[in-house]
């Protein structure tokens, strides 16, 4: 216990050690985020309700975007152009899934997500797909339903995947149902910002990483399955990350733009493949090797004490 929060304060501090400030704001969007739909018009609409695939990145994409957009004003206060909103850590860490090639499908059985082929395709069979339709799906119709869209919550609606569609909601009514636990996480969370004009940043904060980790405790437990497609290198690296993100909690990571970005620039700009071995991978930076070689020693301790530490200290803080 006394060694698992300072190793992962480490990977945060060698992170931050390494900001160096970036000169072109452009480049910390996630990638087609300017093509990508902005307004709920921009979706089909089938039957007076829009129709949402998430299983395209474009789609998934385009919901963040609208997201962004219509959370901005609670956030204006906080710096110009909505750079301190705190939803950015999504899309700016799903861009990330998107460009390295952890959304295309990993059993190789259709090009789906593949740069060779229907590069915008998401599969259902990548870990990490799935692990962000938790994190894309609901958040973004907790918005819906608390009214910050300006839609009404019975007029938007997912496509389903191939398969394991058991594992997914659809709709606001739908999510609520499957997941009630992470949708009412989510819907605290928006309820923060209309709950008192004074709502501090802190407080953002706060409510957003237990919606977050809400959504992630699920999804971890559904997915578990889909790590056989996987490299051990990648397998124990999905791992530790999804570990790792209940440390970035407590201390309550701000998930801001320029924050987010920078922070995942240090994350594995690849799949990780049978023969890389952190920190000598020849491809990565100094910094990517390290992060890495310290999210797989965190792991590791953590598996070999078996403590929960991070969740009570969430729930003493
Ligand atoms: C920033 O990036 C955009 C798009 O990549 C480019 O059009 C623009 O010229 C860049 N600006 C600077 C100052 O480098
Ligand atoms: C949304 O729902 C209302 C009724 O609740 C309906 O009148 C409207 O046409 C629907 N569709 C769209 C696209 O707004
Ligand atoms: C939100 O989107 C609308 C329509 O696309 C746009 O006019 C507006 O400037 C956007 N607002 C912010 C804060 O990005
Ligand atoms: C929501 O989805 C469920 C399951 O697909 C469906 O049975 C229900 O009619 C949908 N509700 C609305 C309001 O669209």
């Amino acid at each position: 216990m006394a060694f698992n929060l300072p190793c992962a304060c480490v990977i945060i501090g060698c992170i931050f050690a390494s900001l160096v400030k970036t000169s072109n704001i452009s480049d910390v969007y996630p990638p087609l985020w300017k093509e990508s739909p902005g307004q709920f018009s921009d979706y089909k609409i089938e039957n007076g309700k829009y129709i949402i695939n998430f299983w395209s990145y474009r789609d998934r994409l385009g919901t963040y975007k609208i997201l962004l957009n219509k959370t901005a004003k609670y956030f204006a206060k906080f710096s110009l152009e909505n750079e301190q909103n705190i939803l950015w850590g999504l899309p700016v860490h799903h861009g990330w899934q998107y460009h390295t090639g952890r959304l295309a499908d990993p059993t190789q059985s259709t090009d789906c997500g593949h740069k060779s082929g229907d590069h915008l395709c998401i599969s259902v069979d990548s870990w990490w797909a799935d692990l962000n339709y938790y994190l894309s799906a609901m958040p973004f119709l907790a918005a819906v339903d608390s009214g910050i869209m300006g839609i009404s919550p019975d007029n938007v609606t997912f496509l389903p995947p191939s398969k394991d569609q058991m594992n997914f909601c659809y709709n606001v009514s739908n999510c609520h149902l499957s997941f009630p636990e992470a949708m009412k996480k989510w819907n605290e969370f928006y309820q923060v910002f209309f709950l008192s004009h004074s709502s501090s940043f802190d407080d953002l904060l706060e409510s957003l990483w237990a919606a977050h980790v809400s959504s992630l405790d699920v999804a971890r437990k559904n997915f578990q399955n889909r790590l056989k497609y996987y490299s051990k290198q990648e397998a124990d690296f999905a791992r530790s990350w999804a570990l790792f993100v209940d440390y970035l909690a407590p201390p309550r990571f701000p998930t801001t733009l320029i924050r987010t970005y920078e922070f995942q620039k240090e994350l594995p700009r690849r799949m990780l493949v049978s023969g890389d071995k952190a920190p000598f991978i020849s491809d990565f930076s100094g910094f990517q090797n390290t992060v890495l070689f310290a999210l797989n020693l965190l792991h590791k301790v953590h598996k070999y004490t078996g403590l929960l530490i991070v969740e009570n200290i969430g729930k003493i803080t």
